[in-house]
């Protein structure tokens, strides 16, 4: 008999996942909760939502999971994994202790200043007056971070001051405080590390696009497409970030009353020099990252999951394809703001086979209404090719997505640019 897998969320995150669990020999089932369209045709979508914490725990307990694999942040921050470990559940992401890292913007800055990992500097706002100081301190462009779970949506970046000031002064009066942050220059890549108390292993690194437009223009989004292997990250860029980021993190979570088991994400700022610095860190797998990086693991997916979740990843290590991977986010009208939803999703879905690879489908806000195939949420699918070179992974990306139409749905058309 093979291993049951629960997956919680419901993204194009989770849709990977679930599709790497199921190529995973050791696998027998999937379960996915809530899952969307996608999991929906190929495992068990379960009515519960990821944020609720019982109904999660009590899943897993009736259909027997020999692990949980938790996507967004939210259920890490509130506790999941604590419960499911103290029944003896494995669950692949940390405990709550660990998500602060996430979960608190200023707590995961203290952890990096006291570990003298390179971040950006950072003053802490908590009322209206001195602000003329603050935002002069280092200058246009200013970056204003709110301390909360906000999908990638809690943070300006602007040349504008009005708009800065405006900002801050709004935050301070929601959440009592606000980040203001030294603007870092270079290029961004997500560098997503498997971890646990015996050891860790950085998976291939990767780009997001994380502004709405073409050019990397508009308003922050949770991504809008990204790829993988990211040329930016050279082997010595990877390997200073290891010796300067991860170690150290590494060296302090496995020394914790409890250790972190799980996917450390963290946002890198490469500089003209090479030198990366920390933009963020997140508990989990990133999105749309998973999309592209998942793809590129050639070892039993579920047998590196589990032996994180156990605390034996040092005996258990990835292989990896050569292959590289790019995936395009096709969002709904209106979003990053509120998106319309419930429009029909038509064309061929169908995975798209060429002489140089593949292309399928990564589904995300997707459900189904009367039989038809519907949006659900601001990013609805992702279009994801895989080939031996980053050019071919784009045309086949493109070719299969120009195959799908919902109304109103827009995606950038420079997946990749900084890399071809
Ligand atoms: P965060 O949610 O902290 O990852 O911020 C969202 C995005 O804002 C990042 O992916 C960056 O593109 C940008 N950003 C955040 N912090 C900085 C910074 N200190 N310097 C430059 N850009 C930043
Ligand atoms: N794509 C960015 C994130 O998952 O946070």
């Amino acid at each position: 008999m093979g291993r049951t897998v629960l997956v919680v969320g419901g993204g194009g995150r989770e849709h990977a996942l679930t599709i790497g669990l199921l190529e995973s020999p050791s696998v027998s089932a999937v379960h996915v909760a809530p899952g969307n369209a996608g999991t929906a045709i190929i495992a068990t979508n379960h009515d519960v939502s990821a944020g609720d914490v019982d109904g999660q725990v009590a899943l897993a307990q009736s259909i027997g999971a020999d692990l949980v694999v938790v996507g967004p942040e939210a259920p890490l921050v509130a506790g999941l994994s604590d419960v499911l470990r103290s029944i003896g559940i494995p669950s692949f992401g940390p405990h709550a202790a660990g998500a602060m890292l996430e979960g608190s913007k200023d707590f995961a800055k203290k952890v990096m200043l006291d570990l003298n990992i390179p971040t950006a500097g950072v003053q802490h706002l908590t009322n209206a007056t001195d602000l003329d100081e603050a935002v002069d301190r280092w200058g246009a462009p200013w970056v204003v971070k709110r301390d909360v779970l906000a999908g990638g949506k809690g943070v300006v970046v602007t040349e504008n001051r009005e708009e800065a000031l405006d900002f801050i002064l709004e935050s301070i009066e929601t959440d009592g405080m606000v980040l203001l942050e030294e603007f870092l220059e270079g290029e961004e890549a997500s560098m997503l590390v498997m971890m646990d108390e015996s050891g860790f292993v950085a998976l291939p690194c990767s780009q997001d696009h994380k502004r709405v437009g073409e050019g990397d223009v508009g308003l922050n989004t949770g991504g809008m497409g990204a790829y993988a292997p990211a040329p930016v990250a050279t082997e010595e860029v990877r390997n200073r970030a290891i010796r300067e980021i991860v170690e150290p993190m590494h060296v302090h979570l496995s020394t914790q009353e409890s250790p972190y088991r799980g996917c450390l994400y963290v946002g890198l700022m490469i500089d003209s020099t090479g030198a990366p610095s920390v933009v963020e860190y997140n508990v989990r797998f990133g999105d749309p990252e998973t999309q592209v990086t998942v793809p590129l693991i050639s070892s039993d997916l579920c047998d590196l999951l589990l032996a994180v979740a156990e605390g034996r990843l040092e005996s258990s290590m990835p292989t990896f394809s050569t292959n590289h991977a790019l995936t395009v986010v096709l969002a709904a009208d209106g979003y990053p703001g509120p998106p319309v939803k419930g429009r029909p999703i038509t064309g061929d879905l169908s995975d798209g086979i060429g002489s140089n690879g593949r292309a399928f489908i990564h589904h995300a806000g997707t459900g189904i209404s009367d039989g038809q195939l519907v949006s659900t949420g601001g990013r609805v699918l992702a279009v994801t090719g895989i080939a031996s070179s980053l050019a071919d992974a784009r045309e086949l990306a493109y070719r299969k997505l120009s195959d799908v139409q919902l109304e109103g749905a827009h995606f950038r058309r420079d997946i990749g640019h900084k890399a071809l």
